[in-house]
């Protein structure tokens, strides 16, 4: 029997600040027939697990707002990375079987690329000789996007800073793309310092397990007074924007280097400004923005990705920590909840078996 049942993750409504399951997004249930659905010269996906982000808020939005990520598109499915296995293929150099990585859509069964209006700027698909013994799960996270940004930011923008810096501080640390961080630094720059803040005690344990030397949780003790005893700081990886990057702005070295990454705390509410910005003058300092795969710089630097950070999984060095939502019903959760700091690990939302 070719049909089957197809859950799906609909984007519903706009949020205005928080977005909630069952309002903001929904699960619907439809039929698909694996045999005859048209391909249009594309690929049909069994998805296997998918990502929740905090950067899917920024799609949430009016498409009339403009912003280099696309805006997700009401009564669609959502789409995001992930992993699948090709069904059935149209599109030459893929086949039935092929483990594919990409930006996928939230359901069971999809359709690559899909109709025109749901096509954008970041959707690709990208098969993977996937490694038999490391889980589907492990090429959305640490093989694929987080540890990406990680691994790219590190070599185009911090590298050659690394090889004369003493000092290291990356907050908010204790997400995928953080531990990435942090066990890659400790493992091809031991001489450095690696001073990582997070939001509970449960997160410092996985800084320090990571190889963080100086771990604080910065809710209860101030990030400057931190930075002022073990700083000053050659390299800033901001995860987080606000009052902990106008803090680490004081306590930055000469000649210092900013890298900034994420920029959680305006997802869903106003961004509060930055004070000390005359510390980039001051200090001589560089400040980067970047983001995964745009411009050459990331480009080049993600190239040896994936074959390094697979030795790096399979020896240990990098370890993989999972925050598990079992099936898309669970996806509209596991999509709001990223921005309540709560997740130990990449929050991934795993929809079949490999
Ligand atoms: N530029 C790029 O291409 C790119 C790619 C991937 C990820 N990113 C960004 O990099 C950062 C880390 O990514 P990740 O996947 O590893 O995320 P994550 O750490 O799993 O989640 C974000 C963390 O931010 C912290 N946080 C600080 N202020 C917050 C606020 N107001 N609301 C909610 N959370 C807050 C929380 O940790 P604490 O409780 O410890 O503060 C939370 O766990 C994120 O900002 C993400 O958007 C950027």
């Amino acid at each position: 029997m070719s049909i089957v049942t197809n859950g799906r993750l609909l984007y519903a409504a706009h949020p205005t600040t928080f977005q909630l399951p069952g309002v903001h997004t929904k699960y619907v249930e439809v039929k698909i027939d694996l045999e005859t659905v048209a391909l249009d010269g594309g690929v049909l996906i069994r998805t296997l697990a998918l990502s929740s982000d905090p950067v899917v808020r920024i799609r949430m939005r009016d498409p009339k707002i403009d912003h280099f990520f696309p805006a997700l598109i009401l009564g669609r499915p959502i789409d995001n990375w992930g992993v699948g296995v090709v069904v059935r293929s149209e599109k030459p150099g893929f086949q039935p079987g092929d483990f594919v990585y990409g930006f996928i859509s939230f359901e069971n069964y999809s359709v690559y690329p899909g109709p025109p209006e749901a096509q954008h700027q970041f959707q690709f698909l990208q098969k993977i000789a996937k490694h038999p013994s490391i889980p589907a799960s492990v090429y959305v996270h640490d093989l694929g996007m987080t540890g990406e940004t990680a691994y790219a930011g590190w070599h185009a923008y911090a590298k050659e800073k690394a090889k004369t810096s003493k000092t290291f501080f990356v907050n908010s640390a204790a997400g995928p793309v953080g531990t990435f961080l942090i066990e890659y630094v400790r493992h091809i720059h031991p001489h450095i310092k690696i001073i990582a803040s997070a939001g509970s005690a449960e997160k410092l344990e996985i800084l320090k397990e990571a190889g963080a030397d100086v771990v604080f949780n910065y809710k209860t003790t101030n990030t400057g007074k931190v930075l002022a005893e073990h700083g000053p700081v050659d390299i800033f990886w901001d995860h987080v924007g606000g009052t902990v990057l106008d803090d680490t702005l004081l306590n930055m070295a000469q000649f210092g280097i900013i890298i900034r990454v994420g920029t959680v705390t305006g997802y869903n509410e106003e961004d509060t400004g930055i004070k000390n910005i005359k510390h980039v003058v001051f200090k001589s300092l560089t400040m980067h923005g970047l983001v995964i795969g745009i411009g050459e710089a990331m480009q080049t630097a993600a190239v040896p990705f994936l074959e390094e950070a697979t030795k790096l999984v399979l020896d240990g060095t990098i370890k993989t920590r999972e925050w598990r939502f079992e099936g898309l019903q669970q996806a509209g959760q596991a999509l709001a909840d990223v921005h309540f700091g709560q997740q130990i690990g990449k929050p991934i939302i795993i929809v079949a078996e490999d």
